[in-house]
């Protein structure tokens, strides 16, 4: 489920300038936004995935034709107002990325209220809520879905920040999280500078019931799980760092394949952790490609 999704564009340019005309090298155009990302990795993965999100005018019609574009099954809840774009600019130069990231559109009641109904008739294994909430959506939409995917024994996986994470973690009983240690900051309203402290507010998270399972996710220091069973550590697998686009994306969607083909939690865990460093390796928009991801795990787990 993407609420908030985006036209991703990218650029390259030679160097930044303000006020004179900057001639960009190349033009891409991607579908995104949390849901969606999570949904092209997993079905690269071989998994079946199909996305709900809201969108409306032009450019929510050619968000239409990326997702055609892409082969992704796809659930259009229309909106009045236009979905964003947000464009990410490669100064070559430097080696510096740009991101231009707009609010998305103001959603109505009524269009918020479709999107619950709609998802009265979603049927599937998983349901992930990722990405931030467009403006006129309530604080609490997130807690409302996980409430009416409880109801459907649904178990769903949460990737949000601010009033987002906090109003889907209020309902209680999502099965995994996955809060940036940003994010988990500012949730708990906490410094967690050690790794004591970032493992020992997860697990708060884990005996307060709001999520069975907490990864929180480092960049390149890592990520840690908690669960019931305990805490685990995993420093980032050791790759050439390229674009940090989608890597919290791909880390939840390789995750979550690994989880839905009967992989235990610490594996899966580690399936994540080489799914958020294929999408760094890969340069620009691009996020994680399934071989880069097979060939990490094998290096983190020493199979190779
Ligand atoms: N430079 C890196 N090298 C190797 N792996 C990385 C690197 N950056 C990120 N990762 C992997 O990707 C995972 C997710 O990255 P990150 O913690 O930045 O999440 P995020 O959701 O993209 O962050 P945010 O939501 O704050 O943008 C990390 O836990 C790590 O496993
Ligand atoms: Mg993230």
């Amino acid at each position: 489920m993407t609420l908030n999704p985006t036209i991703d564009v990218a650029y390259e340019v030679d160097r930044m300038f303000h006020t004179r005309k900057m001639r960009t090298k190349s033009e891409f155009y991607s579908p995104g936004g949390g849901g969606i990302n999570v949904a092209r990795v997993f079905v690269r993965l071989g998994g079946i995935a199909r996305s709900y999100y809201m969108a409306g005018g032009a450019t929510g019609d050619a968000l239409d034709g990326l997702l055609d574009l892409h082969q992704l099954v796809h659930n259009r809840i229309p909106i009045a107002g236009h979905t964003r774009v947000a464009s990410a600019v490669l100064e070559t130069k430097t080696g510096k990325e740009y991101r231009f990231v707009p609010p998305g559109p103001s959603i109505r009641p009524a269009e918020w209220q479709a999107c619950l109904d709609e998802l009265e008739n979603a049927h599937c294994k998983f349901m992930v809520l990722s990405g931030s909430l467009p403006p006129g959506i309530p604080d609490d939409f997130y807690g409302r879905v996980v409430a009416l995917m409880r109801r459907r024994n649904i178990p769903v996986i949460l990737d949000s920040s601010g009033p987002g994470l906090k109003g889907g973690l209020e309902e209680g009983g999502v099965l995994l999280v996955k809060p940036s240690i940003g994010e988990l900051r500012q949730l708990t309203g906490l410094e967690l500078i050690t790794p004591d402290e970032i493992a020992n507010a997860a697990m708060g998270v884990v005996h307060s019931g709001q999520a069975e399972h907490v990864a929180v996710t480092m960049g390149n220091d890592g990520a840690i799980l908690a669960n019931a069973a305990g805490q685990l550590f995993l420093p980032a697998a050791p790759i050439e760092a390229k674009s940090a686009v989608g890597a919290g994306d791909s880390f939840l969607s390789a995750m979550l394949f690994a989880i839905s083909i009967g992989w235990d939690m610490g594996e899966a865990f580690r399936f994540g952790i080489a799914g958020g460093a294929a999408a760094v390796m890969s340069p620009g928009h691009d996020l994680a490609r399934p071989n880069d991801i097979q060939r990490l795990y094998q290096q983190v787990s020493g199979i190779s």
